[in-house]
């Protein structure tokens, strides 16, 4: 009986023997790898997500780079300088003037009064006549440039 018992506990010790790290070797090579690809899943997920509102920004507030060749193919650095008032104000004058982006692109529609040099204004109005084949995000592109000197 007793030979029986300890030949039994033998049995289950052994069992355990060989079965514990084996185990344990499967979880600890399981358990990083769902990890990894846990975090390789949020950080695909925030790069998405940074991704959709960089185009947003975009959409909404025009992109300078692109404002930037637009005021330099139109010739408007002939008379804007980025922090020097010449024959225009200054871009960081025009800057400073307007609060965003909206509001610049109304002024270049003519629905919106000029405000930084009202009584020059007779100098710029000609000027806005080269934007009338713009699109709506090319003038955003455009005021966003100008707002970029503030
Ligand atoms: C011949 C010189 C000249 C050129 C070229 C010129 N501007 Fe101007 N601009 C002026 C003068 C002068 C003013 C001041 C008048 C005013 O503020 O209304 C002015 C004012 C402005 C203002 C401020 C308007 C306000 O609220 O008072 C903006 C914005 C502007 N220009 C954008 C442009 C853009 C964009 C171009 C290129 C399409 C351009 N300008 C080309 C002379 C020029």
């Amino acid at each position: 009986m007793r030979l029986k018992y300890i030949l039994l506990s033998g049995l289950i010790l052994g069992l355990f023997a060989c079965e514990q790290p084996k185990n344990k070797g499967e979880n600890k090579a399981e358990a990083p790898k769902t990890e990894e690809v846990k975090q390789q899943t949020k950080k695909e997920t925030t790069e998405t997500k940074q991704e959709e509102t960089k185009t947003v920004a975009h959409a909404g507030k025009g992109n300078p780079d692109k404002g930037k060749a637009i005021f330099n193919s139109k010739g408007c650095s002939s008379c804007h300088q980025p922090a020097a008032d010449t024959v225009g104000p200054s871009l960081k004058k025009i800057a400073q003037a307007y609060g965003s982006v909206d509001e610049l692109v109304k002024y270049f529609k003519r629905e919106a009064k000029p405000r930084v040099w009202p009584e020059k204004a007779a100098i710029m109005n000609p000027q806005l006549m080269q934007l009338k084949g713009l699109s709506e995000g090319e003038l955003k592109d455009l005021a966003s440039f100008i707002l970029s000197h503030k």
